[in-house]
């Protein structure tokens, strides 16, 4: 700073970015107890301290744009990161999310083979029909042409229930799976069904009994606010709408028979030992803060 007015006027325009900063932290959801507001805070003690008769020297004043530097780098990555969490997947780009485990992780109860198909080609598919018809629809919005929308809405409800049912199925599964489920989700499984096992014979057979392909579902529905067990043909026939799947079995041939042939029931009752709950649990937690009216 070639003279002390210059130095003035610096220091006082990084004091008010940094009081918008601290502000700007707590819209972030960074409050005053982590670090970064100490160190905005010594910062301006420091800047406070300069005055027309003991002017902050050369050192410190380098010593601060140093530090502006550095609470510019960490807000800038905060904000990276604040972003990344509110991602929207934009109109025809769903990806394939990558499994939570190897491909042969789930053996015995599925295979290796079956899982390399049902992940990489059949959900695969699911995704690449999901993304042609967003397209297609926009495209239809576009041209303002409507003639085959009947189709595409079909193709956007079979591909992206087949898409979104999958990406929970991988995840409610583990190789440290089994068991039963733990605390607020064990009570109110309880208070629905009676007990645990009388849920999971209800389950079972719900899935044993799905007409050709389809799912065993449980549901968490904010409005009556209870549990339900729903069967969906296909992906997104019988669908309850207005409930939130917490567990899926997906009892499609794909998912068993090279390993199980035509015994969906065998395979339905390995399954349950690699069933994760603590996955399950989360989605009932998180599921259970959205409330409707009840009617
Ligand atoms: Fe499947």
């Amino acid at each position: 700073m070639e003279n002390n007015e210059e130095a003035k006027k610096y220091l006082s325009e990084v004091d008010s970015w940094l009081e918008d900063v601290s502000y700007f932290l707590i819209d972030l959801n960074i409050h005053s107890e982590d670090k970064i507001h100490e160190l905005i805070n010594n910062t301006k003690n420091v800047i406070r301290q300069n005055s027309d008769e003991k002017p902050l020297d050369v050192s410190e004043i380098i010593a601060i744009q140093q530090t502006v530097q550095d609470i510019d780098h960490f807000v800038q990555r905060r904000i990276g990161e604040n972003e990344r969490q509110k991602a929207t997947v934009p109109i025809g780009k769903h990806v394939l999310p990558k499994l939570p485990y190897s491909y042969d992780a789930l053996q015995p109860y599925i295979s290796e083979e079956i899982m390399r198909l049902h992940h990489d080609k059949h959900h695969q598919s699911y995704v690449d029909g999901l993304n042609k018809a967003e397209k297609m629809m926009k495209e239809a919005r576009e041209k303002n042409n409507f003639d085959l929308i009947k189709h595409w809405e079909r193709e956007a409800a079979f591909h992206g229930s087949g898409h979104y049912l999958h990406t929970i199925f991988w995840e409610i599964m583990n190789p440290k799976g089994g068991g039963q489920p733990h605390g607020e989700l064990l009570r109110q499984i309880q208070k629905d069904f009676g007990s645990f096992d009388h849920f999971k014979r209800h389950f079972s057979e719900a899935a044993k009994k799905v007409e050709g392909v389809g799912w065993s579902i449980l549901v968490w529905s904010p409005r009556s606010r209870h549990l339900e067990i729903l069967q969906a043909e296909r992906h997104q026939f019988l669908t309850q709408w207005d409930t939130i799947p917490l567990l899926v079995l997906d009892v499609w041939e794909h998912a068993y028979y090279l390993q199980y042939k035509n015994d969906r029931n065998k395979y339905v009752d390995n399954w349950w030992n690699i069933v994760y709950w603590p996955n399950v649990e989360n989605r009932f937690y998180k599921a259970r803060e959205m409330q409707w009216d009840a009617f």
